[in-house]
């Protein structure tokens, strides 16, 4: 099974795709966390996409369409399935996307598309924090480790902001994918693969509607 979730900056695709790679056996395929890790690694890819991501911008779409066409051609995407996070982000990344798929030969089977009012993404991104050593999403009010400053997922107990949580980066990064995300929402409606998910109830409850519509996917 071949899947996207979509939503705005902080409507908790991460969140869900990690449930969701657990439950399905999906490869989960997030843009956003290959850039950060070329950042991390001060690649000259992560260096290119340092100047768009600390800005609240997009990478160029060339750079984007190759690095997923690149993942996407390795043989565990085709044995296991994807779940592709935070990407395609416009048109002409839906539209590389679909030559790429017909390329190798896999099919789109559905888009989770979790919808959210953006008045209330400032919160959420302002009180998120991570992991260092895994990258496991938390949130100061809504989604705490169990025991304080200890990661649920690997024990490790050190954390960090993403610089593009700032306030300042926040609005940009709003504006910015509210303008691109729904002419390819209207692409994937088209083809009669979105399944719409209410964001603005609790993490579990957003999961349990997610499953229930990748059951009828399936
Ligand atoms: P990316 O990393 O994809 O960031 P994003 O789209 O801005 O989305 P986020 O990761 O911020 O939010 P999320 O929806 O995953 O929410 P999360 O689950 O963490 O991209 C970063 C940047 O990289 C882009 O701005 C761009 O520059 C570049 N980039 C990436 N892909 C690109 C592409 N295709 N093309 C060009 N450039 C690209 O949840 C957020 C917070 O809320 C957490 O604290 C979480 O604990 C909490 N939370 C989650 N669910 C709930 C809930 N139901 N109730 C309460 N709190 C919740
Ligand atoms: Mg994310
Ligand atoms: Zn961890």
């Amino acid at each position: 099974m071949n899947l996207l979730i979509m939503g705005l900056p902080g409507a908790g695709k991460g969140t869900q795709a990690a449930k969701m790679v657990e439950q399905f056996n999906l490869i989960h395929i997030s843009t956003g966390d290959m850039f950060r890790a070329a950042m991390a690694n001060q690649t000259e890819m992560g260096k290119l996409a340092k100047s768009y991501i600390d800005a609240g911008n997009l990478v160029p779409d060339e750079v984007t369409n190759g690095i997923v066409k690149e993942r996407l051609a390795q043989a565990d995407i085709a044995e296991n399935g994807f779940l592709l996070d935070g990407y395609p982000r416009t048109i002409e990344q839906a539209q590389a996307l679909d030559k790429t798929l017909l390329e190798l030969g896999l099919t789109l089977d559905g888009v989770i598309n979790i919808e959210i009012d953006p008045s209330i993404l400032v919160d959420r991104l302002s009180g998120r924090y991570m992991c260092r050593a895994c990258g496991a999403t938390y949130h100061k009010v809504f989604n705490p480790t169990k025991v304080e400053n200890v990661c649920d997922t690997c024990g490790a107990s050190e954390f960090y902001q993403r610089e593009d949580d700032k306030p300042e980066t926040v609005k940009n990064r709003l504006e910015v994918n509210i303008a691109q995300g729904e002419p390819i929402i209207a692409h994937y409606r088209e083809l009669g693969l979105v399944s719409a998910i209410e964001g603005d109830q609790e993490i579990a409850n957003v999961f349990a509607d997610i499953e229930k519509a990748v059951d009828s996917i399936k």
